[in-house]
This record gives structure tokens, C-alpha cells and sequence, in this order.
């Protein structure tokens, strides 16, 4: 910790600066032993939900029994709802775990985000069936369609379940506790459309899935995107309160967003509670907030503007666009962090040009790169614990090689971040395991894939 937060002094900068920089490091600094205890919380948290205190974490049964075998063949649409977009594919499984893909990408208007989400979905799956000539199988009425769904619900059955809450800014009235795969059926039937919604999924299950189709030996699914969440196979006997058959396994969505909503272990600032406390769900996905690209620029700005406040950045000025809410986003944090040119030529565009700051200086370059990057830091150490966490709860998937499929844009744009969540899960699963049997790769387009692998699964249940 204390090489960490030193390697944030600015040579030459005055030393009221440098303290409040250090002073900074520090409150954003993860030690190894806090991330022990977030990993011994998180499996106390783990053990809590399976068996029906879900206060820590959800852990959500999906459903899913069987894994993949990548023999599953079809045609299939696939939707695929984020925090940003929403994605229509025809995925076409071609067995031997090769695939096929045609998609399109609408991004999500505010207007469908608070008020008309699943009329706005139907009306895009329309023009998507219209514009690809989609039909349903020879024989079938309907189109079969898996559903990745990004936030969390209460699932009770394979094509059902009840939305537990929104979050990553959505506030959709009157679907809480409703059921979405019926919600967006009945926006299906205003519209007439062919298209029979046979599986819902959360994008985490969908990374799985379509690690699975390639990996055998993929037991986690990680979304480090717009949010951040995780599943995994579970063995049933260990789901307390799972009804059903008690042999075999399941796959369980943690939702860890929701991981220490109390904030008992997590090393929060008044940075994160300021961000927290305008948030609509103030109190809530408390773990999202400090890890994902939704929120790590606003937690920058936060803590940027308080240096600004006390006339250590930007020689005392905002901007009336730096002033608002969101104006930060996360991807201007991977252009930083990632400047390496000796005058940060690109910090200074992104203060300069894009968010109007008057002349910043290179002193003023450098004290935001640093603060950048610390919350960066503390965002993929956080990540790393959580995975961790996970896979440390089944011990015996550690002995042979473990895959982990992971998707979201923080994995992908935001800099070092695969490399730095395997150097620091080393001290918690040791460098053997690391270097030689942890695999974490790309689900690329886990969700629309992973959608469709379980539509094949569950048509089949279906005739
Ligand atoms: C949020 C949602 C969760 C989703 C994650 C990543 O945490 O609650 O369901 O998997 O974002 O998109």
C-alpha cells in the first residue's frame, strides 16, 4: 500500500499538492489483507444467498442444469438487452462449437431507458425480423428467441421471471416485480410479431454459455462492462434454497453488484458516497459503483472537482461541462491513463477540447492522470478479489485448468485490464495456478450466442 500510494508524489509539485494527492492514493489504496477480508466476506455473502439471505448477495438460480456440449445446432434470434444497447442477432449453431452470426445494434434512447422499453424493443426486433428475412424453423409457427436480460430478476422458470430492480440508470414504471419475458411477449403481440421468447438469461449466464460451447472446462461467467457481475456452476446439494432436485449442478447468477450494499468491509470514499448519494439507487449495486464503466468516471469526477475546489487542479476553474453530472466518462479514463507521451498530449485534449477546461497545464495533466489512474487501480484489485472470491469457493474446480469467459467493455477498452486481474489474484491462488492452469478469455458476443445455445437447449424441452 504505501508503494502505491507513493508512486503518485509528483516531482517538483508543491507539497500541499503532493499531500493531498497521497492523501488521495490512500483512501483509493486495496491492500492485500482488505482484499482477504472482501474475499471472506464475499463467501460468507455466497453461502448467506444460497441458502435465502440474499440481504448480502442474490445468488439466482438460472435454471440451468445442463452444460453445453457444442453440439447444439439451429437457428435462432437471440436479443440481447445491456446497459447501453440493445443487440438483435440471428445466431445460427453449426455443432462442433462453431457458429454463425448476423446482428444489429440499437442504442437504448433515454426515452425507452425511463418509459417505453418493451414496445421500443419490439418495434427494433421488427425491423430486424423484416430487414433479415427472419422465419420461423420449417414447421414452427414462431421464431424461437433467447433473451439476455441485464439486470436482476427472480427467475421461476427457464422462460420466467420476476424483475427485481432496475439499475445502470434504467427506471422503467410499472415492471418491478413483474415479468419481463411477459412484458416483452405482450410488446411482441401489439406488434404482431412471430417471435416466441423461449429462454431468459442474465448476460453473465450468456458469457458461460458461450465459453462452455468452446471450453468444457468454463466454470465462471464475468461481465466487467457498463456493470459488473458474475456466475458460475454450483453443485444443487449446495443451494439451500433450491426446491428441487438436489444431484448435479446449476448454474447461479451472485449478482455481486449488490456484494456489501452495507458497506461493512469495502474501502469506500467520500468520493464513491457522494456518487452514491445522487444516485436513484442510492444504497444499492454499492460494489458496481466502485468497479464499473457506468460509474468509475463519475467517482474521477468527484474527486477531481475536489481537488479543483481547494485550488490544488486546474487553477481553481471547472467548466459548466465538467460540472454536470455523468460529463466523465469512463472511457476518457482508458485515453488517460494510457498517455504515456512525455507532455500527455491526449490528457490535455480530453480537459482542453472536450470538456472545455481554460488551459490546463502539465502539471494539471499529471495530477489528473494520477488520479485516474488510482481509481482504475482500485477497480480492477476490487475485480480481481471478486473473482477470486468465486473461484476459491469451489476449491476442487481449482486442480485441473478453470476457463473464465468474460465480457463488458471494461475488459475489453479499459487498459491492462486483463493483466492485471490475473497479477492480482496471485497472492490468493498462487502462481502456479495463474501462470499455468487460469485462463481468462474473451466471450465475445457472449450474450447473443449464449442466448442461443439456451434457446436450442430449451426448444428442444419445448416440442
Ligand atoms: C448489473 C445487473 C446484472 C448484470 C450486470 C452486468 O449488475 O444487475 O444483472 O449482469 O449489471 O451487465
Amino acid at each position: 500500500t504505501k508503494e502505491f500510494v507513493n508512486c503518485y508524489r509528483i516531482e517538483g509539485a508543491p507539497d500541499k499538492l503532493n499531500e493531498a494527492l497521497l492523501r488521495m492514493a490512500a483512501s483509493f489504496a486495496v491492500s492485500d489483507a482488505k482484499m482477504r477480508e472482501i474475499i471472506d466476506r464475499f463467501h460468507q455473502s455466497m453461502r448467506d444467498g444460497l441458502n435465502g439471505d440474499e440481504a448480502g448477495m442474490p445468488m439466482i438460480p438460472s435454471f440451468i442444469d445442463r452444460r453445453p456440449t457444442g453440439n447444439e445446432q439451429g437457428k435462432f434470434l437471440s436479443l440481447d438487452l445491456g446497459g447501453t444497447n440493445l443487440r438483435v442477432c440471428q445466431v445460427t449453431l453449426l455443432g462442433k462449437s462453431d457458429f454463425h452470426m448476423v446482428q444489429q445494434k440499437f442504442t437504448i434512447p433515454a426515452e425507452a431507458k425511463e418509459r417505453t422499453l418493451f414496445d421500443w424493443i419490439a418495434q427494433c426486433v421488427s425491423i430486424f425480423v423484416e430487414e433479415h428475412d427472419v422465419e420461423p424453423n420449417p414447421g414452427e409457427y414462431s421464431i424461437n428467441c433467447g433473451f439476455t436480460f441485464s439486470f436482476p430478476i427472480n427467475q421461476t422458470g427457464l422462460a420466467e421471471g420476476n424483475l427485481i430492480m432496475w439499475n445502470k440508470g434504467f427506471l422503467v414504471p410499472n415492471s418491478v416485480g413483474r415479468d419481463v419475458v411477459r412484458l416483452t411477449q405482450d410488446a411482441f403481440l401489439r406488434k404482431h410479431l412471430r417471435v416466441r421468447i423461449v429462454a431468459i438469461l442474465n448476460d453473465t449466464v450468456g458469457a458461460l454459455m458461450t465459453s462452455c460451447y468452446s471450453n468444457p472446462d468454463s466454470q465462471l461467467g464475468i461481465i466487467f462492462g457498463t456493470g459488473t457481475n458474475a456466475c458460475y456452476w454450483e453443485r444443487l446439494s449446495n443451494i439451500g434454497k433450491w426446491a428441487g432436485p438436489k444431484e448435479g449442478e446449476m448454474v447461479i447468477n451472485t449478482e455481486w453488484g449488490a456484494f456489501d450494499n452495507a458497506i461493512e468491509v469495502l474501502p469506500y470514499t467520500m468520493h464513491d458516497n457522494k456518487l452514491n448519494r445522487k444516485s436513484p439507487n442510492h444504497g444499492l449495486q454499492v460494489f458496481e459503483k466502485m468497479i464499473s464503466g457506468m460509474y468509475l468516471g463519475e467517482v474521477a469526477r468527484n474527486a477531481l472537482l475536489y481537488l479543483v475546489d481547494q485550488r490544488l487542479l486546474f487553477d481553481g476553474r471547472s467548466s459548466p461541462i465538467f460540472n454536470k453530472s455523468y460529463a466523465f466518462d469512463t472511457a476518457y479514463m482508458s485515453e488517460i491513463v494510457s498517455d504515456d507521451s512525455p507532455d500527455l498530449t491526449e490528457v490535455r485534449k480530453v480537459f482542453e477540447q472536450t470538456l472545455e477546461i481554460p488551459s490546463p497545464t502539465l502539471l494539471d495533466c499529471k495530477v489528473a492522470k494520477a488520479v485516474c489512474d488510482m481509481i482504475g487501480t482500485r477497480a480492477m484489485r476490487l475485480s480481481a478479489a471478486s473473482m477470486a472470491a468465486v473461484l476459491l469457493w469451489r476449491p476442487e474446480m481449482l486442480k485441473g485448468t478453470v476457463t473464465v469467459g468474460i465480457d463488458g467493455s471494461m475488459y475489453q477498452f479499459y487498459p491492462s485490464f486483463d493483466k492485471a486481474l490475473y497479477d492480482n489474484c496471485r497472492p490468493f491462488l498462487g502462481d502456479d495456478f495463474v501462470d499455468n492452469k487460469l485462463k481468462l478469455r474473451l466471450a465475445k458476443d457472449g450474450s447473443g450466442v449464449g442466448a442461443a445455445i439456451i434457446a436450442a437447449v430449451a426448444s428442444k424441452h419445448l416440442q
